[in-house]
């Protein structure tokens, strides 16, 4: 059941979602990642104070830990983040819950933008490159960092084959998306799917790439959210 927040949101063109439902086991903590301590807030605080603040972006559902929905919404409030609509308890998988509060999101919105908690450091200047795709056609829009390391396929500990890199990319968050398109690909198998371009591809549709950005980093471990709390 999702708790509505007490904000006085327009629903609006462009709505982002934000994946915070993780266990974050990998952190070692009492508590899911979402709620980790990043400078003296959780870390759910930097990406959804920072979106708030954000003119493209006219309304927010957090996909929060299950039982972590009220404490979401009180967040929000702390934050004065009126453009949170909803936050919805998440599911078994990062696409379960985003299918979650994909659910709430009005029928009149032409862009959903799907982002991950785990990613604190979002810059505007990435949603503003994701958008350019969205505006020429394009279904959907990714960022991307090139891969640096060289790569190999392994099978029982032995390199079977050297990847060509040249055409590889790492994918990261936030990813926009018409949202048609998007409820069309949510509406199908979410099956192993680590992102929601995938599913997208799934159903056809056309995915740009835009530049990445490296503070985008994604925190599974209590290393990276150091590293993340240096670059704040
Ligand atoms: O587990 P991982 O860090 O790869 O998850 C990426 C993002 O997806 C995180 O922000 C996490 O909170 C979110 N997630 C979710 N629901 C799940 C699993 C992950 O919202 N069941």
């Amino acid at each position: 059941m999702a708790q509505r927040s007490g904000g006085s949101a327009e629903v609006g063109a462009t709505w982002v979602l934000i994946a915070a439902a993780g266990s974050g086991e990998r952190l070692g903590i009492d508590r899911p990642k979402a709620f980790a301590v990043l400078g003296e807030r959780p870390l759910l605080a930097e990406s959804l104070d920072r979106l708030e603040r954000c003119e493209l972006v006219d309304a927010i559902v957090v996909a929060a830990p299950p039982g972590w929905e009220e404490p979401s919404i009180l967040l929000a409030e702390e934050l004065a983040a009126s453009k949170v609509v909803a936050c919805v308890a998440g599911g078994a998988t990062r696409a379960e819950s985003v299918a979650a509060a994909l659910a709430e999101v009005d029928e009149q919105a032409l862009v959903v933008i799907v982002h991950d908690a785990a990613r604190p450091l979002l810059d505007e200047a990435v949603l503003e490159r994701l958008l350019v795709p969205l505006a020429e056609g394009f279904d959907g829009a990714v960022p991307v960092l090139a891969v640096a390391d060289t790569l190999k396929r392994v099978r029982d500990g032995v390199v079977f084959e050297t990847v060509d890199r040249e055409a590889l990319v790492a994918a990261q968050t936030p990813q926009a998306f018409l949202a048609p398109t998007l409820r069309r690909a949510f509406a199908r198998d979410l099956e192993g799917a680590t992102d929601c371009a995938s599913l997208v591809e799934r159903v056809g549709g056309r995915v740009a790439v835009v530049d990445g950005d490296k503070k985008l980093l994604k925190v599974t471990t209590a290393d990276d959210l150091a590293l993340v709390e240096s670059w704040l």
